[in-house]
């Protein structure tokens, strides 16, 4: 019997350090890309697109296609869970997403526990679809917004400056609060669950807002829920490893590590590669993080960073990615120009 090799990213979160890095991006797919502004432009909206599988298995197949990373990320959205628990989710053009606000714990028996799975179920089969499409070094990711971030746009109603309502309610009335975490939580083990059972090989949780919270509510909001994630989806699929990604974390990334279980840690921009090195990668993977506007500003100036972070980072088990998502305005060219650099890096020593 011959064994096939695993791939490369599939290595990476298993601990091995590798020749070259593991690479995919956040926010790898989307309309940097003229190929998804055509697609996007056949359907009336942005959720329709991730609910299409057709469609949504072409999205996240296009920027591996063009640009050959060793993951496709399934392409579909952190707020299809508010969605599928029954909340509007509206997306406008150039504004970012609007939701209807839930305004107190009053409002959560009419969110929509039981239809979450089938809801979602379209995004399963976008997962099988793309799974029985990819070519065999690369890997499939799935992913789930974490309960905090995604309480925050159901309380809020859009993306926030300041997060007055979400945190004055946690402050508040933790109890009422924690009753919608709780909700929240549930749906995102059952969506993770469901995309692993579909054919996804790892998946990473996000949590774009953890960065504004104070270290007593980040444990509470951030790495609580975050752990009975793990616990939940690991005792279903305790081999399929889990990346998490709590923004802004700063010096409470170590104990978001220790603390929550996750398999892998995604640095963001502002994370010192050193500190994840000396106090992350000697426990666990680490993703990460050059900036995005890196992409903006020009093929020379995106060599040493790169370099740089694989100077750093590359003697342990390490996933080359962005500190944050593709930004809308970045040339596609950068994207090619990072593959080829990715692509001949020496190895680390
Ligand atoms: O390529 C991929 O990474 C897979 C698809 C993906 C999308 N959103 C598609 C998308 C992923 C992983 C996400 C995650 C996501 N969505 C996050 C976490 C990551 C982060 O950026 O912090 C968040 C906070 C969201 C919520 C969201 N969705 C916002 C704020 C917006 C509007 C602003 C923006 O960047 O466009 C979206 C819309 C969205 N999600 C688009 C895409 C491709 C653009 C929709 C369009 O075509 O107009």
């Amino acid at each position: 019997m011959t064994s096939v090799p695993r791939k490369a990213l599939l290595r990476a979160l298993a601990g091995e350090v590798l020749p070259r890095p593991a690479w995919w991006l956040m926010r790898q797919a989307g309309r940097y890309l003229p190929e998804y502004r055509e697609l996007r432009s056949r359907v009336g909206d942005f959720l329709e697109l991730c609910l299409t599988p057709p469609l949504a298995a072409e999205a996240t197949m296009q920027p591996v296609r063009r640009f050959g990373m060793d993951a496709a990320i399934i392409f579909s959205d952190i707020l299809l869970v508010p969605y599928a628990l029954g909340r509007s989710v509206v997306y406008r053009e150039g504004e970012g997403p609007l939701l209807e606000p839930i305004e107190s714990s009053a409002e959560l028996h009419s969110l929509e526990r039981q239809a979450v799975l089938q809801c979602l179920e379209p995004v399963f089969e976008t997962v099988r679809r793309v799974a029985r499409a990819l070519d065999p070094e690369t890997a499939l990711i799935g992913f789930s917004g974490a309960p905090w971030t995604l309480a925050a746009y159901m309380v809020e109603g859009a993306a926030s400056r300041d997060f007055c309502r979400v945190k004055a309610w946690a402050y508040r009335d933790p109890a009422g609060f924690g009753a919608l975490i709780g909700i929240v939580t549930e749906a995102a083990i059952a969506f993770l669950s469901g995309q692993i059972e579909a054919g996804a090989e790892a998946v990473q949780i996000f949590d774009s807002w953890a960065g504004v919270l104070p270290a007593d509510a980040f444990e509470r909001w951030v790495i609580e829920p975050t752990a009975q994630i793990v616990a939940a989806v690991k005792r279903r699929h305790p081999q399929h490893p889990i990346i998490g990604y709590p923004r802004g974390g700063g010096v409470l990334y170590e104990c978001y590590v220790e603390e929550t279980g996750v398999d892998a840690i995604a640095c963001d921009t502002a994370l010192p590669p050193r500190y994840a090195r000396e106090r992350l990668q000697q426990r666990l993977p680490v993703q990460g993080n050059l900036d995005p506007v890196m992409l903006l500003a020009g093929e020379e100036a995106l060599s040493e960073p790169v370099e740089q972070l694989w100077r750093i980072l590359g003697k342990g088990p390490y996933i080359f990615n962005l500190g944050h998502g593709v930004l809308a305005q970045t040339p596609p060219e950068a994207v090619a120009a990072l593959a080829r650099l990715l692509r001949n890096l020496a190895p680390a020593e």
